[in-house]
């Protein structure tokens, strides 16, 4: 660059000189100009092409200018919109989660959905899909790794110590219900963002506590329609569990070559985690592994019996299931998990897990503290509720929900309309309705589509009679009843056919 800004210069002075070199000069003169010049013509010439370009695209909508090639985001993959159409089971979830929660004495905890990384690499374990593989971890601004929870055990522990818990009477009982993030591999029942509704009592160490943990989490899914096996099984202390990794790997190494590379690997990194391997070429292995309950020492043992024994007296169905581990670190003991009853072959997935984990305090930096809890998977049970929903039972709800729909014809029967249907609003009855449309027929159309029992028609004359059609949607017989009658007869359809909001 220097060498060429020497150049030009003398390139100056020559051409001041010799006058009939002038005009060459000019254009000699000024090269470095000249170039900028033309430089600055053709940024200008392509900054013009491409605002008429873009301007192209562009339609102005007022003041506003809307690009109308712009892609809409998509959504990620793995994550999922909870759309309308589905609230009635989310809300049944949420309503049923806060009631026997209350039921059991359990107090709502909301803790962050982000923390620091260490929190979920320390308690969950390295070595362990969800903290390898899955988690959404980033350095915040001021360098601190934060993780997004991939669960929320480890919060609470980690609130209970932050906020010395301990010192309350124990055990110290919460619930939780909010969105969980794993980068899993996205398949039927796995999403990267999905919610969990759990229950953690901590400070006990009582089989009758892991037996009510269970209850709860069966009740709950048997008072939405949900009948479900249990999968339980014991991995002892962590003691216990030193000697039987031992014989694990030894079992392991060699059985090494009917094993996924996965696994493999998971040998020396985490023995324990080939037990949950879902890989179909390495079930037999798993199937003839030592089982861990064999290496249980006469505490852990007789514990276990316990719970065994209050769920029996529960009348929980069970199945001892000794591969059963659990695909996170910090359990001792009691483990367990929940299936729909009669689709436990068929699924992979379990609607939810849980179990002990008297470790875990220390693990994360507070004192001695034993807990237990479940997690249940929201996403897989609205999946459950839906399926067993057959298209009959669908159609009724529609009935029972929506059985009025009103519907008007011309600018003072919609402004009526519009005060009518809020005085029913006020009085706890929800009516379909749509005020954006003209046409009688389309209203009508949509009044049936909602499956509604009976239509209600505000027109012209209805306005100026003071009176109001009520069309029965499935005879088609019309009748005329007065606009005073009106709240009386939305109360007596409801009554028979639909509910309040
Ligand atoms: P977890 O087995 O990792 O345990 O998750 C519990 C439940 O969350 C699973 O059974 C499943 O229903 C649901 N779940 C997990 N991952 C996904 C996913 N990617 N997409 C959809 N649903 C999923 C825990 O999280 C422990 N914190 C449970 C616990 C509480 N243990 C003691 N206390």
């Amino acid at each position: 660059m220097p060498r060429k800004k020497t150049k030009s210069k003398t390139t100056k002075k020559k051409t001041t000189k010799r006058k009939p070199a002038r005009k060459k000069t000019t254009k000699k003169k000024t090269p470095a100009k000249k170039k900028t010049k033309r430089k600055t013509t053709t940024k200008k010439k392509k900054k013009t092409a491409k605002k008429t370009a873009a301007t192209k695209k562009m339609k102005t909508a007022g003041d506003i200018r809307v690009n109308k090639k712009a892609k809409t985001p998509s959504l990620l993959r793995g994550m999922k919109d909870l759309l309308p159409k589905d609230e009635e089971y989310w809300l049944k979830m949420r309503h049923e989660a806060e009631s026997i929660s209350n039921v059991y004495g359990y107090g709502k905890i909301e803790t962050p959905i982000m923390e620091e990384a260490s929190l979920f690499v320390r308690s969950i374990g390295r070595g362990t899909d969800v903290v390898d593989k899955e988690m959404y971890i980033f350095e915040d601004r001021d360098k601190t790794k934060i993780a997004l929870r991939p669960e929320a055990t480890a919060s609470v522990m980690r609130s209970y110590i932050s906020h010395g818990m301990q010192t309350l009477p124990q055990p110290v009982k919460v619930w939780y219900l909010g969105p969980m993030f794993r980068h899993d591999r996205p398949q039927a029942g796995r999403f990267r963002q999905f919610h969990q509704f759990g229950c953690e009592s901590i400070g006990g160490h009582d089989p009758v506590i892991d037996a009510e943990l269970i209850i709860i989490a069966y009740n709950f899914l048997k008072d939405l329609g949900i009948n479900t096996t249990v999968h339980v099984n014991s991995i002892g202390t962590l003691d216990d569990r030193q000697n039987y990794i031992i014989e694990l790997v030894g079992y392991l190494r060699s059985k090494r070559g009917y094993l996924c590379d996965d696994c493999k690997r998971r040998i020396n990194k985490n023995p324990l985690r080939v037990l949950d391997c879902k890989q179909e070429q390495c079930q037999p292995v798993i199937e003839e592994a030592p089982q861990i309950i064999d290496w249980l020492s006469d505490k852990p043992k007789d514990f276990f019996m316990k719970v065994l024994e209050y769920l029996d007296e529960l009348e929980v169905p069970y199945v001892l299931q000794s591969t059963l581990v659990r695909g996170l670190d910090y359990y001792t003991d009691t483990v367990f998990e929940f299936y729909e009853e009669d689709e436990e072959q068929k699924s992979q997935n379990a609607l939810g897990g849980g179990g002990r984990y008297n470790g875990l305090s220390e693990q994360i930096g507070g004192q001695e503290t034993p807990g237990c809890g479940f997690a249940l998977g929201l996403e897989r049970i609205v999946s459950v509720m839906k399926k067993k929903e057959n298209k009959e039972e669908n159609e009724e709800k529609k009935e029972v929900s929506n059985p009025i729909y009103f519907a008007q014809l011309g600018e003072l029967a919609r402004r009526g309309a519009l005060k009518m249907i809020e005085e029913l609003r006020k009085q706890g009855y929800a009516v379909k309705h749509n005020l954006a449309k003209h046409s009688l027929k389309s209203q009508l159309e949509l009044a049936n589509k909602f499956g509604v029992k009976y239509c209600f028609i505000l027109g012209q004359k209805e306005i100026q009679d003071g009176t109001l059609i009520v069309r029965d949607m499935d005879s088609g017989i019309q009748e005329i009843i007065d606009q005073s009658q009106m709240m009386k007869k939305v109360a007596d359809i409801f009554d028979k056919h639909g509910k309040n909001i």
